[in-house]
C-alpha cells in the first residue's frame, strides 16, 4: 500500500473520531454528556468494540454540505459484546449536525439492525439527535421509516434497548417507542413529538422541555421510559444490568447463573408481614427482596403505575419475569396504567422466554368515572390477553387478595397457571366480605331486628367462607397452601420442574390484542 493511500486512511480514522470537532465535542461534555464514542465504550466490554461503517459519508449537495462530509455521518455502528455475550449497537453523534438522521446515517442503523436480527444478538440504540436531517428532505424521512420497519421486524426476536441520552424530537421518537425498553437521563435527555414552541402556536400552552418531555415525566406520568438514570454513565451501566437478565434472541433461554443464595433459605419476615386487618398495607418490594436470589430485584418502570411492581430477578439462577400487586400503594388495585405498564411486560417476558412468577394481592379493578371514561375495560383487558397468551412457565403466589375479576387476570388456575399456591393468609373471593354481604343478605339484613348486627353476622359468614384460601384449594384452583417461609424453594423447584415446559396456542397469523 502505497504512503499516501496510509496517511488518506490514517487522517479519515482521525476525522470519523473527530466527529463535529473539539469545540463541538467540548460543548457536549459542557451539558454533562458523554460523546458517541465514549458511550460505545463505557457500555461494551473494553476492547470489544469492532466499527462497521466508520467511513461512510452522507450523499447530499443540498444547502452546501457537499462540503460538510464527516466520516461515519453522525452515528457509530458496529458490534461488540457485554459480559462476553455479543450485542450490535449505534450510538448517534451529537456533534456532527446535531446526531440528526440522514439517508446514509440510517442506512447505517438498518445495516445494523438486520445484522443484529440475522445472528440473533441483542440490538442497542444510543439516541441523541435533532431528527431527520433537515437539509435532506424526504430521504431522510424514508430513512426512519426504515428504521421502523425493522424495529418491528426485530420484536419479540431479538431484545431492542434504546437510551435517550440527548434531544429526541418528532418522529424521531417512534423507533425508540417501538424498542422494548427506554432509558432517559434525568436533565438531558427529551423525548415529544413537538417541542415548547410548536406546543404553543398549536394549543397556546406555554411548557418547558423537561416538562413537555423529560425523563421525570416519563418515567412517572406518561409510562414512556422505563429505567431513569441521574447520567450517561449509571444509564450504560444499567443497560448492562437488564442485558444480563436475558437471552440473546427468542430461540434461547436466559442465561442462568450459579446461584450462591440457598435455595431453600427462609426469611422469617414472611412469616410476619400480612397484617391483622386486611385493609392494612405492606410492602410488597420487601416480600419480592426475602424470595429473590440475593435480593437482586432490577424493578422496571419503579415511578410508574406504582400499584403494580414489574421487574427481573433469579431464583435458583434463573431469570424470571416478576410481577406483583403493591399494596402499599393504592391498596394493589388495578387501574389502567397498572394494566397496561404489567402487559406489556408480560408479552416482553413471554416472547423471550422468562418464566413468569406473579406475587398476588389484589382488591380487584379501580371502579369509577375516570377509569370507566378511559376505558379501563378494553384497556385492562390487555393484561388478562397477556397472561391468557403467555406461554412461558406461569407461577402464582396468592399472599393475601385474590377478588373478582383480578383474581381471574393475575394469572389465575383457568387461564393457565402452571403453579398457583396460596400463603394461608390469602383470601379468594368474588369481592370483600363487606361489599359481599350487603348485596347477597340484602333482604335479610333490612329484615332484621337489628340491622347492623345482622350485616356484622353475614360479614362473618362470608369472611368465614372466603376469606381464606381452602374453597379455592378444595377445588382445585389452588395447588398447595405453603408457609410463607417456604416460597422461595417452593419456588425454585418448581421453576426447576417447569423448565422444560412446552406449550403453544392455535396457529394464527397474530391475535388481536385488545390495544
Ligand atoms: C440538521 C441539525 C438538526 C437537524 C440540529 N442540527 N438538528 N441539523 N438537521 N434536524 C444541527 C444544528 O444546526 C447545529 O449545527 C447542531 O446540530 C446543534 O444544534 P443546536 O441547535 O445548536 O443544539 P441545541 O441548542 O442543543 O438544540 C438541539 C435541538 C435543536 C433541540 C435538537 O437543534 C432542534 O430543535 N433541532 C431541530 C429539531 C427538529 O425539528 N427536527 C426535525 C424533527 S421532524 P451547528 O453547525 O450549529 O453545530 C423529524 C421527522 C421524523 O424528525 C419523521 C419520522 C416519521
Amino acid at each position: 500500500m502505497s504512503e499516501s493511500v496510509q496517511d488518506r486512511l490514517q487522517s479519515m480514522h482521525e476525522a470519523a473520531r473527530l466527529g463535529g470537532g473539539e469545540q463541538r465535542i467540548a460543548a457536549q461534555h459542557g451539558k454533562g454528556k458523554l460523546t458517541a464514542r465514549e458511550r460505545v465504550e463505557l457500555l461494551l466490554d473494553p476492547g470489544s468494540f469492532a466499527e462497521i461503517g466508520e467511513l461512510v459519508t452522507h450523499r447530499s449537495e443540498n444547502f452546501g454540505l457537499g462540503a460538510q462530509r464527516v466520516p461515519g455521518d453522525g452515528v457509530v455502528t458496529g458490534t461488540g459484546t457485554v459480559d462476553g455475550r455479543p450485542v450490535a449497537v449505534f450510538s448517534q453523534d451529537f456533534t456532527v449536525f446535531g446526531g440528526s438522521l440522514s439517508e446514509e446515517h440510517a442506512r447505517k442503523i438498518a445495516r445494523i439492525m438486520d445484522l443484529a436480527m440475522q445472528v440473533g444478538i441483542p440490538m442497542l440504540g444510543l439516541n441523541d439527535s435533532g431528527g431527520a436531517r433537515i437539509q435532506e428532505g424526504v430521504v431522510s424521512l424514508a430513512g426512519y421509516s426504515k428504521l421502523f420497519l425493522r424495529n418491528v421486524q426485530a420484536s419479540g426476536v431479538v431484545p431492542q434497548l434504546s437510551a435517550i441520552l440527548g434531544p429526541c424530537a418528532g418522529g424521531a421518537v417512534y423507533s425508540p417507542a417501538l424498542t422494548d425498553f427506554i432509558f432517559m437521563v434525568d436533565g438531558t435527555s427529551y423525548m415529544h413529538i413537538t417541542g415548547p414552541d410548536v406546543v404553543k402556536t398549536v394549543t397556546h400552552e406555554e411548557v418547558t422541555s423537561e416538562d413537555l418531555g423529560g425523563a421525570q415525566l416519563h418515567g412517572s406520568i406518561s409510562g414512556v421510559s422505563h429505567f431513569t438514570c441521574d447520567d450517561d454513565a449509571e444509564c450504560l451501566a444499567r443497560m448492562r444490568r437488564l442485558l444480563a437478565f436475558l437471552p440473546a434472541n427468542n430461540s434461547e433461554d436466559p442465561p442462568r447463573r450459579s446461584c450462591e443464595d440457598p435455595a431453600e433459605r427462609q426469611d422469617p419476615l414472611l412469616d410476619s408481614i400480612i397484617p391483622e386487618a386486611s385493609n392494612q398495607p405492606y410492602d410488597m418490594h420487601r416480600v419480592i427482596r426475602a424470595v429473590v436470589d440475593d435480593a437482586d430485584f432490577l424493578e422496571v418502570q419503579p415511578d410508574f403505575a406504582r400499584n403494580i411492581l414489574v421487574g427481573f430477578a433469579r431464583l435458583g439462577g434463573r431469570p424470571v419475569g416478576l410481577v406483583a400487586n403493591q399494596p402499599a400503594v393504592m391498596a394493589g388495585v388495578l387501574d389502567i396504567d397498572a394494566s397496561e405498564k404489567a402487559a406489556r411486560f408480560v408479552r416482553f417476558c413471554d416472547a423471550f422466554n422468562l418464566p413468569l412468577v406473579t406475587l398476588e394481592d389484589v382488591p380487584g379493578f379501580m371502579p369509577g368515572t375516570v377509569q370507566e371514561h378511559g376505558g379501563i375495560i378494553r384497556r385492562g383487558a390487555k393484561l388478562l390477553y397477556a397472561y391468557c397468551e403467555a406461554t412461558v412457565p406461569k407461577l402464582t403466589v396468592i399472599t393475601r387478595k385474590a377478588y373478582g375479576g383480578a383474581y381471574c387476570v393475575m394469572s389465575s388456575k383457568s387461564t393457565g397457571g402452571d403453579w398457583n399456591v396460596a400463603w394461608p393468609s390469602a383470601q379468594v373471593a368474588v369481592m370483600g366480605a363487606e361489599g359481599a354481604a350487603k348485596v347477597i343478605f340484602r333482604r335479610e339484613i333490612a329484615a332484621a331486628a337489628d340491622p347492623a348486627a345482622e350485616e356484622r353476622s353475614k360479614i362473618e359468614d362470608y369472611q368465614q367462607r372466603f376469606n381464606n384460601p381452602f374453597d379455592a384449594a378444595e377445588r382445585g384452583f389452588i395447588d398447595a397452601v405453603i408457609q410463607p417461609g417456604e416460597t422461595r424453594g417452593r419456588l425454585i423447584r418448581a421453576l426447576e420442574l417447569l423448565a422444560t415446559k412446552r406449550a403453544s396456542m392455535p396457529a394464527k397469523k397474530h391475535g388481536s390484542i385488545p390495544l
